[in-house]
């Protein structure tokens, strides 16, 4: 797998080319990703820009990304770090504070810009901190949401220490989405990197406007990942890790049939969460995969393995799209196949400093991005 820029071919429909092992899509777009900020954002946004158009992109530094005209300032400064040459609309999500309120959200609906407000249950997972610990305390900025059409965006798991780490996504369905749901029956709903069937079932079946995203490595990994030793053997494999944690096989059966289900309410988001590797190979190290300049592969090849490759431009390049209301976009991509497994290719590790933030999945799918 190398790291390369799509070709600018002119729009065409999903063409899967048996003989020659091609699959050109529209050129995506990446419902979830982390950038971060300074040396971290310069390091990683390329592998982003050169695969995606536009991507959703999460509020939680520090201190959050809480306001419009923060996440606005945040915008220029991704735009700001973009290589010459390269084109990429960044669109925001705000972090649901206390401290926000509903002008706000009718200032959000009014940019483009901003793609919607970001739900982290307090403690839940990396700088959730400024997140919300009584959901009950947001319903006015969430009635607000609901009449102006402006999407929430859910972590969705509890962060309450006595619950199994493997259950909080099941959890907070029950206790957290379903009472919300019933609160705002028009409220837009995405389940951000869904993990499990019950969230699964949950999205199928709600009345709802609700959606999710679903991430590369949920749908090519069960929770053996984590600890198995490449080749065989036992190890623990901190660059595995990410929140909501990997589950157990029957829920990567769900994700995969619900991904290349064709269902619109369905869609690519990789969760890229880069974290340095020193950070990440610690006593105590960070959730969060870096995928970005290896999801697109990923999830051909997860794909391909469920006899369902020419579901992937929907899946990739038109469902975010379409819930999101933006148009779809120019230009296309084209993966290539390889005979056997692609090589591992060093340069999809971002460097930062003396260090690199490691991608994970290279080398681990026989499809490659075309290079222009
Ligand atoms: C994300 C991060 O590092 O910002 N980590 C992760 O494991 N996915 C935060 C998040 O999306 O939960
Ligand atoms: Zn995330």
């Amino acid at each position: 797998m190398t790291c390369s820029r799509p070709s600018r071919r002119p729009p065409q429909a999903p063409v899967h080319n048996r003989a020659m092992q091609t699959l050109t899509i529209r050129r995506p777009d990446d419902a979830h990703l982390h950038l971060r900020e300074g040396a971290m954002l310069a390091a990683v946004l390329p592998a982003s820009a050169a695969h995606f158009a536009r991507a959703v992109v999460m509020p939680n530094l520090r201190p959050p990304v809480a306001t419009v005209e923060r996440a606005l300032a945040y915008r220029r400064e991704i735009l700001a770090a973009l290589p010459a040459g390269m084109s990429f609309d960044p669109r925001m999500a705000l972090y649901l504070t206390e401290a926000l309120v509903p002008s706000e959200v009718q200032r959000a609906r009014d940019c483009p810009q901003v793609a919607g407000v970001k739900l982290y249950p307090a403690r839940a997972t990396t700088n959730s901190e400024a997140g919300v610990s009584d959901l009950g305390r947001a319903d006015a900025v969430l009635a607000a949401m609901e009449r102006c059409g402006l999407p929430l965006l859910v972590h969705g798991e509890v962060a309450r220490p006595e619950v199994d780490a493997f259950d909080r996504e099941r959890i907070f369905l029950e206790e957290v989405l379903v009472p919300l749901r019933a609160r705002h029956p028009g409220l837009r709903i995405v389940l951000e990197h869904v993990t499990t069937r019950e969230g699964i079932e949950f999205v199928r079946g709600d009345p709802g406007p609700t959606a999710a995203s679903i991430t590369a490595h949920h749908l090519l990994w069960n929770r053996n990942a984590m600890f198995v030793a490449p080749g065989g053997g036992a190890g623990l494999r901190p660059h595995h890790y990410c929140l909501p944690v990997l589950k157990r096989e029957e829920h990567r059966r769900a994700l995969l049939a619900a991904a290349t289900s064709g269902n619109p309410r369905f869609f690519l988001g990789t969760d890229s969460a880069p974290h340095l590797r020193r950070d990440k190979e610690s006593a105590c190290g960070c959730a969060g995969c870096y995928t970005a300049p290896t999801a697109l592969a990923l999830y051909a090849r997860a794909f391909e393995e469920a006899g369902a490759l020419d579901r992937l431009g929907g899946f990739a390049a038109a469902h975010a799209a379409a819930f999101y209301g933006w148009d779809p976009n120019p230009g296309s991509l084209t993966l290539v196949r390889r005979a056997g497994n692609a090589p591992v290719a060093q340069d999809c590790d971002a460097r930062v400093g003396d260090d690199v933030v490691a991608a994970l999945g290279a080398g681990d799918s026989p499809w490659e991005v075309q290079s222009a």
